[in-house]
């Protein structure tokens, strides 16, 4: 008897999405403890197929598909920070994901989105199954959207959406959220891993076929209790990930895969009492709380995509009270800073043993790119030694294990917003090829002992 019920079951962790043909008490793959839930199949026979009577009868949907997606047509929201995210518009009949934390703005994102592309021809319908439509108005009274003809509906039942959707056909349908969809042919509750995968593919499948942009939103939290959008993420053609601190103005919309552009490509947006106010100019942004040149600062050249972001690293080294000195990091990889920590001992013989460190990326960024290495070790220098940098000064490069510095890409659009925003100097690894300075005064190294030495050079570095 339990052999026969097992074998029919089917087993999924609500955090990572793995499943299983048994039930554990934790989660093999992501060691997460009592997420495994019992949820029914979602191939579930005549109920599931019946179900999608409503659109079958088209024989040639992978030849349509194929043919539109060789000459994919774009509709751009006018709004420079989004249109380059999604890679130069919209692309007809797409299916986006935009994932963040709750209460980031996601809403207040597609919202104002959703009425630009209104504005710019599309038809866009907005379902809400979190707010009713007297709240989504009155938010967009609030952001002053009030004239753009967008369709709302508050719903969450994707039958009926769909059944809304085949009778309206518009151009562009938001869903908001997915966590909140839920399908009567899958026994699970709204939110589980089945019903938000199964609710996203019927979605996605049925988008593409009546040729429909749709956009959804997932919200993502740590503590796995609402399934996780990532396990909707190949199913989609563009992934963004609206992110900020919480504590912070601006946001940035980051691409982190995009079937119709370059992935990597952010957006910064400033969230205002008015909506989401495009940035134009990030760098200004991040370096505009800057003061005189403190220890431990130093001005890190970044590229975002396809566009240089100048921001402000901090670092704090202070002698530990206790016997396992801590290494706390904010918006950098943690591992990445122990690297640099041992480079810096084993081969420049600046040790950091019984001293904490602490490393923050100023206004909220996160650096994904290993070109911050450089500008890291001088943060890190700067503050053991409690000497400051010049403040005309940005720094990058990559350093290997070997205390190599590397060249990495873009030197000249770094160097050019450097120049831009009044700074003279850079530190940089040496250039294979010559490239222009940009009117910067460059000193280019080849290792990291190199650098601590000129640099830092009149200083006793090694003498802790
Ligand atoms: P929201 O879009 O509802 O977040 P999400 O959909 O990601 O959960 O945004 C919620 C936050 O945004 C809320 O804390 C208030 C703030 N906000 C503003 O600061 N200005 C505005 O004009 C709006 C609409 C929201
Ligand atoms: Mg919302």
């Amino acid at each position: 008897m339990a052999k026969a019920s097992t074998k029919s079951a089917h087993f999924t962790c609500q955090s990572c999405g793995a499943t299983s043909t048994k039930w554990s008490g934790r989660c093999e793959s992501c060691k997460e403890w009592n997420t495994i839930v019992e949820e029914k199949p979602l191939s579930d026979g005549p109920k599931s197929s019946k179900a999608m009577g409503g659109i079958r009868g088209k024989h040639l949907e992978l030849t349509d598909l194929a043919t539109k997606q060789a000459a994919p047509t774009r509709t751009t929201a006018g709004v420079d920070e989004l249109d380059r995210v999604l890679g130069g518009g919209l692309v007809a009949a797409s299916a986006l994901l935009v994932g963040g934390d709750p209460g980031i703005g996601k809403s207040t994102l597609l919202l104002q989105a959703a009425a630009r592309f209104a504005r710019n021809g599309l038809k866009v319908i907005y379902i809400s199954g979190e707010e009713s439509t007297n709240q989504v108005q009155m938010r967009a009274e609030r952001l002053g959207l009030t004239e753009s003809p967008v369709l709302l509906a508050s719903e969450s039942n994707l039958r009926d959406i769909l059944t809304t959707l085949d009778n309206e056909s518009p151009d562009l349908v938001i869903i908001d959220s997915i966590q909140t969809m839920w399908l009567d042919t899958v026994e699970a509750a709204p939110g589980s891993v089945s019903q938000v995968r199964s609710a996203a593919h019927e979605l996605t499948t049925f988008a593409k076929r009546n040729h429909i942009a749709v956009i959804m939103v997932g919200h993502v939290t740590k503590d796995g209790q609402i399934a996780g959008p990532r396990v909707i993420e190949h199913m989609v053609d563009t992934v963004l990930y609206f992110e900020g601190e919480r504590g912070h103005q601006f946001r940035l919309l980051r691409a982190v895969k995009n079937r119709f552009g370059p992935a990597d490509e952010i957006g910064v947006f400033e969230m205002t009492s008015k909506g989401l106010a495009e940035v134009k100019n990030p760098s200004a942004l991040f370096l505009a709380d800057r003061g005189k040149p403190t220890p431990g600062s130093v001005v890190f050249a970044g590229i975002e995509g396809s566009r240089p972001v100048l921001c402000e690293l901090q670092a704090l080294v202070a002698p530990s009270p206790t016997p396992n000195a801590r290494r706390s990091v904010v918006g950098w990889d943690g591992g990445r800073l122990a690297m640099i920590l041992a480079v810096l001992e084993s081969r420049c013989g600046v040790p950091f043993t019984g001293l904490d460190v602490y490393l923050n990326v100023a206004g909220g960024m996160r650096i994904n790119e290993t070109g911050a290495d450089l500008a890291v070790a001088a943060a890190l220098i700067s503050a053991r030694e409690d000497a400051a940098l010049p403040s005309d000064c940005v720094i990058f490069g990559e350093i290997s294990l070997s205390g190599a510095l590397r060249p990495v890409a873009q030197t000249e659009n770094r160097l050019k917003e450097a120049q831009k925003l009044g700074f003279t100097t850079a530190i940089c690894p040496q250039q294979k090829k010559r490239g222009g300075d940009a009117g910067l005064d460059l000193k280019q190294m080849t290792d990291l002992p190199e650098f601590v030495e000129q640099i830092f050079g009149a200083r006793d570095v090694s003498g802790a």
